[in-house]
């Protein structure tokens, strides 16, 4: 292969307008994301309608400023990615219309990348990166010919990679096949997803948006054992006995056929805190919390002390935060442990927005050396969307040829990997 393989990845599955250039699924040339935080801070989630146009308004300075960060022109490029599920349908599209247009004026393939492969390969890139740096090898030498895995040594054997994130809670058996991977999905959530609990637990304490950030902030100095939330452990076969599947995810991935220790639910957590706000009258605090973080003009700015944190909420509020981070965290910890276990899997990722915890990098990090399992996460950068990711998982398909053609369209519930 005589080109630098040089990937421009798009990602606007959500509310993130990212582009990013990277070569040979190795080396991050450039990472730019345009974050719609401010446009949907105020409805405390995301709005499609409003994040399309937001794509609509970015995607041009974006891709622009990827290139111009990198130092590429438009025809060095080798190959194009964009995000093609799942996410919310009218922002896929501005991604995918723009990329498929991209393509057809400079005659480069095209490649569809499903957004789960793409956080899964986030940690991967961040991990070839690494070995580089150790190695200090130009990312030229470690893919040289269509035969060569793309990942290097590290990626050989399989791992158990957690996605979690505003969207997903998902734990896939990665296997590398042939210089690509193939993916198993062994568990999910069958409601909330964990970044959604931290989003709507945030909501309702008078938070900013996303929750995860101020949460992960704020728990550093509460009582993480104050209030004793408890998972049950979820019983499959009552829950779905005689119901036929009613989404493309429930077809691709029937939960009766995942272990339920594999499965996680969050929406009860969140009822859960919703009733100790009710019975400890904590709502009025979180009312003019509200009201002083989103008055119009106000800058939030998430607390960096104890002191900062005591200005924005009470200590019971802390304790309140420190519990439901701990129980969450706990619950990631016990069924990811429990499925590496299980499926003999001696590395583990973990990927997504909430990946970016602290507290979760910190006890997963401990667990694993106890258990003498190596975990990966990606940098905090690459944990929340972006779009070196997609240019990262778009290599091994660049490899393969596997493009995708000018009909390509959005996936709103693509699925990644078959269950069992
Ligand atoms: O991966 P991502 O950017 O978008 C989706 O694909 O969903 O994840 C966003 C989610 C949000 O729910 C956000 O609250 C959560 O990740 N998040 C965090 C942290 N940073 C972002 N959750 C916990 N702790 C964090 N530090
Ligand atoms: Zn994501």
């Amino acid at each position: 292969m005589t080109s630098r393989g040089l990937i421009l990845g798009i990602e606007s599955s959500c509310d993130e307008t990212a582009a990013s250039v990277v070569e040979r699924g190795a080396r991050t040339l450039s990472s730019v994301v345009a974050s719609q935080i401010a446009t949907h801070a105020r409805y405390g989630g995301v709005v499609p309608e409003l994040a399309s146009r937001e794509h609509l308004r970015a995607i041009v300075p974006v891709v622009r400023a990827a290139l111009a960060q990198a130092g590429i022109a438009l025809g060095e490029l080798d190959a194009i990615a964009v995000t093609s599920g799942p996410g919310l349908a009218g922002a896929l599209l501005v991604g995918i219309t723009y990329a498929k247009a991209l393509a057809f004026a400079q005659g480069l393939p095209l490649i569809a990348v499903n957004h789960l492969e793409g956080h899964i390969h986030a940690v991967l890139l961040h991990e070839r990166e690494a070995e580089m740096q150790v190695l200090r090898l130009p990312s030229a030498s470690l893919q040289v010919s269509q035969d060569d895995n793309p990942g290097v040594s590290l990626a050989e054997e399989p791992a158990l990679a957690l996605v979690v994130s505003g969207g997903h809670t998902h734990l896939y058996l990665c296997r590398p096949a042939h210089g690509a991977w193939t993916y198993r999905l062994v568990g999910r959530t069958l409601d909330d997803a964990a970044g959604e609990a931290y989003d709507k637990v945030a909501k309702l304490l008078g938070f900013g948006y996303p929750g995860g950030p101020w949460i992960d902030s704020l728990a550093r100095f509460g009582n993480p054992l104050a209030v004793p939330f408890a998972f049950s452990q979820i019983k499959t076969k009552l829950h779905l006995a005689g119901k036929t599947p009613r989404t493309k995810a429930a077809y691709t991935a029937p939960i009766a056929e995942l272990n339920p220790h594999f499965l996680f639910s969050f929406s009860g957590i969140k009822t859960a805190v919703l009733r100790y706000v009710e019975l400890h009258e904590m709502r009025p605090e979180a009312q003019a919390r509200a009201a002083r973080l989103f008055a119009p003009g106000a800058q939030a700015r998430l607390p960096q002390s104890k002191e900062e944190s005591l200005a924005l909420c009470s200590q019971p509020v802390l304790d309140l935060v420190a519990s439901f981070q701990h129980a969450v965290v706990g619950d990631l910890m016990k069924k990811t442990f429990a499925a590496a276990e299980s499926l003999g899997a001696r590395r583990i990722l973990i990927t997504g927005g909430v990946a970016a915890n602290r507290e979760l990098r910190a006890r997963f990090g401990a667990e694993s050396a106890r258990r003498g399992l190596r975990i990966a996460f990606p940098t905090p950068a690459l944990s929340t969307d972006n779009a070196a990711m997609i240019a990262a998982a778009a290599w091994p398909r660049f490899l393969s040829g596997e493009f995708a053609g000018q009909g390509l369209s959005a996936d709103p519930s693509l699925a990644l990997g078959r269950s069992l």
